[in-house]
């Protein structure tokens, strides 16, 4: 009987008549400020930065072939839209719209993020009763964190193509969370984003990283060699890639390099680490240097 009821269940689902919400794709890219700056003033052809958005030219392309109906995007803000007065460790953004910070010299002109409110209230409700503390946000700026994916992704455009959700992870100010904390935080997303009973296509996008660091004796320090082996982990053995210890991260990949936790809240939402299809690479891109910072690049589809 149990088995016919989810049968049923099943049906439904594949006929449409009962659509939720679907987790259809993960984005992975590093961020940097300058990326921006490159955009913004028009120095994306430059000998310096074609290579990087060379990388980028399949995934423009493929956004406008996948157009999801949200991005929720996992991003950290650099003591902008918080500050040492308030130190979240896991940050939902609720709101209607999040306006691009000013990071010093001026917001960049880019424009103005709306959000879902909706999915995002449901996201955290979810993910609260899965025993994942959040902190819901309903008003805040965001800074390049989340606008230079978002620009690598979708280029110079006039409005994004669709509702951001911004889920800021707290890797600037210690004690910053585990690489295993956020992959299974990505699992309870998951399971949230895939129990909302509308039929939305959703992405869910893991940014910062790769190696790199921006302070100290080792400032500048890059790391190909353990960029490669995450890169290859993630795509391949995320639960692997979940043990990594927060000191390796550190030694390999930099003070900085410690963003790639929030890759794995992207990876822990896909289907097969719960026994569903195998993700798929569509997409993989590597290029050394972008200002201090190894960029990395990654398109999985979800089965
Ligand atoms: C750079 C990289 C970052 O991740 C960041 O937040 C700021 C600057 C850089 O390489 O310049
Ligand atoms: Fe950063």
């Amino acid at each position: 009987m149990r088995k016919h009821i989810d049968n049923l269940k099943a049906n439904i689902i594949k006929k449409g008549v009962f659509n939720m919400a679907k987790i259809t794709a993960s984005v992975f890219t590093s961020h940097v400020p300058a990326i921006g700056a490159a955009l913004d003033m028009g120095k994306s052809h430059e000998p310096y930065w074609q290579p990087l958005f060379k990388g980028y030219e399949f995934s423009k392309q493929w956004m406008k072939d996948n157009q999801p109906d949200v991005i929720f995007l996992v991003y950290n803000d650099h003591a902008t839209a918080f500050s040492l007065e308030m130190i979240p460790t896991f940050a939902i953004g609720c709101a209607a719209q999040f306006m691009p910070a000013d990071e010093g010299w001026g917001p960049r002109p880019v424009p103005k993020v709306y959000g879902h409110p909706e999915l995002a209230s449901h996201i955290a409700h979810s993910v609260i009763q899965q025993d994942f503390d959040l902190t819901i946000v309903n008003k805040m700026d965001v800074d390049h964190g989340l606008t230079v994916p978002l620009s690598l992704m979708c280029g110079q455009v006039s409005e994004w193509p669709c509702p951001v959700i911004p889920f800021a992870v707290n890797v600037v100010q210690y004690p910053i969370p585990s690489g295993n904390r956020c992959f299974n935080l990505g699992r309870a997303i998951g399971k949230a984003i895939n129990s909302f009973d509308q039929p939305l296509n959703v992405q869910i996008w893991g940014t910062g990283g790769m190696s790199h660091q921006l302070q100290g004796p080792r400032a500048g320090l890059i790391n190909k060699e353990f960029d490669a082996r995450f890169l290859d982990l993630l795509i391949n053995d995320p639960k692997s890639a979940a043990a990594i210890d927060h000191m390796e991260y550190v030694r390999e990949a930099g003070s900085e390099g410690i963003e790639l936790v929030m890759w794995l809240i992207a990876r822990g939402a896909m289907s097969d680490v719960e026994g569903g299809g195998a993700a798929e690479l569509v997409h993989r891109f590597y290029h050394v240097p972008a200002s201090n910072t190894a960029v990395g690049h990654a398109i999985l589809k979800n089965n």
